[in-house]
């Protein structure tokens, strides 16, 4: 079956209320036609995903406004989205401030979180009075919306708390036959998911670090904003169903060293404990490891672009090794290191399973 024919079968299942697994810039997401409940119920069917965790909507501009020269403000996307019963009302400020974030992101990895439009049903946003709204910047995520003519719900495509899928092969992994069709637009070229921002306080406040880091954000509005996790008051206030613990979890107990020396000295202390340990290193730490041909190892690249991208398929490569372990040196958080580190530390948290 050519694309062109794939994604019109898979708008049409859109259509007709069933699942499409689908690529897009961050990894790949499970969708359903975001205007109804039956469709979206599927996806936390399929996904074993808890109700009280509300879905990202998937938006494209071709059933938008044209977005013009990129001076006008406010973005015509709100009008449009307001019209369509996707978002509610913003004020004239807070208009000025997610415009910025669209003309400078948009498509891409930044999820905002808006108010909830009538026609968005409470499943999506399990309950609550905003709805996060994201265009991707993948050409197949993007026909499949256009062709569908309906906003697609998608959370990511794994087994609810597991890591996400970066290759149409991890979906069929996580969920084989309980999504009907996938479409295979090869690995993805961010790797982590996009990042959550409520922009609608005067301080923005980032609920999940991903693909667009906080600098960026910062310089493209021109103030400082709130990471949600400095405070524990943002937390109860905001709470992001993403800061869930024990998120991104691999099989294996996942273990973030604190330095190269301390990874390898950990690694020996396992090893002969007789423990299956599996490294995931970067190209230059691969290389300072003498003995790294007879190590279960995987490499993630050098740059943090680089690790972003493979650090999913590193942690199941080394999961379907069987490993009993997983070793990996912490990143500073600066710029993608946020998303990265985030990751590692809620995959990090199995206290259920640490046995040694
Ligand atoms: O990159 C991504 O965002 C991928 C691709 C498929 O687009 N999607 C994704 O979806 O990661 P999911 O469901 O795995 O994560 C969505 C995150 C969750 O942390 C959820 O709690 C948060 O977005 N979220 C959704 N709606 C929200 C809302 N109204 N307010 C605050 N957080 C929300
Ligand atoms: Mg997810």
């Amino acid at each position: 079956m050519t694309l062109i024919k794939g994604i019109k079968n898979a708008a049409e299942a859109i259509r007709e209320g069933r699942l499409v697994a689908f690529p897009t810039e961050t990894v790949y997401g499970l969708g359903a036609n975001a205007l109804d409940a039956q469709a979206v119920r599927k996806i936390f069917v399929a996904k074993g995903r808890p109700l009280n965790d509300p879905l990202i909507v998937h938006v494209c501009p071709e059933w938008l406004a044209d977005a013009g020269n990129g001076a006008a403000t406010p973005h015509p996307y709100f009008e449009a989205l307001f019209q369509q019963g996707i978002i509610g009302e913003l004020t004239e400020t807070q208009q000025a401030r997610l415009s910025l974030l669209i003309y400078a992101c948009w498509p891409g990895p930044l999820t905002l979180v808006l108010p909830r439009g009538e026609q968005i049903p409470m499943l999506v946003t399990a309950g609550g009075n905003t709805v996060a709204i994201r265009m991707p910047q993948h050409p197949i995520a993007l026909a499949l919306i256009a062709a569908s003519g309906v906003p697609i719900a998608a959370p990511s495509a794994n087994r609810f708390g597991h890591v996400s899928p970066t290759t149409a092969q991890h979906v069929r992994d996580d969920l084989a036959e309980r999504v009907e069709i996938i479409l295979d637009g090869g690995a993805t070229s961010i790797g982590v998911e996009s990042t959550v921002l409520n922009a609608l306080p005067d301080v923005p406040i980032i609920l999940r670090h991903g693909g667009v880091t906080k600098e960026q954000i910062e310089q493209i509005l021109g103030q400082t904003i709130i990471d949600s996790k400095a405070t524990d008051l943002t937390r109860a206030v905001l709470p992001s169903p993403g800061l869930l613990e024990r998120h991104y979890a691999p099989d294996a107990v996942l273990q973030i060293m604190p330095d190269f020396a301390a990874l390898v000295q950990r690694w020996g202390e396992l090893t002969t404990a007789g423990q299956q340990v599996g490294l995931l290193l970067t190209r230059s730490q691969a290389n300072a490891i003498p003995n790294i041909a007879s190590a279960q190892h995987y490499v993630l690249g050098e740059t943090l672009e680089d690790i972003a991208r493979n650090l999913y398929a590193g942690l199941r490569a080394l999961d379907s090794a069987n490993m009993q372990f997983i070793l990996m040196v912490a990143l500073d958080r600066n710029g993608l290191g946020a998303a990265i580190m985030d990751r590692l530390q809620r995959g990090a948290v199995r206290d259920d399973k640490v046995t040694g």
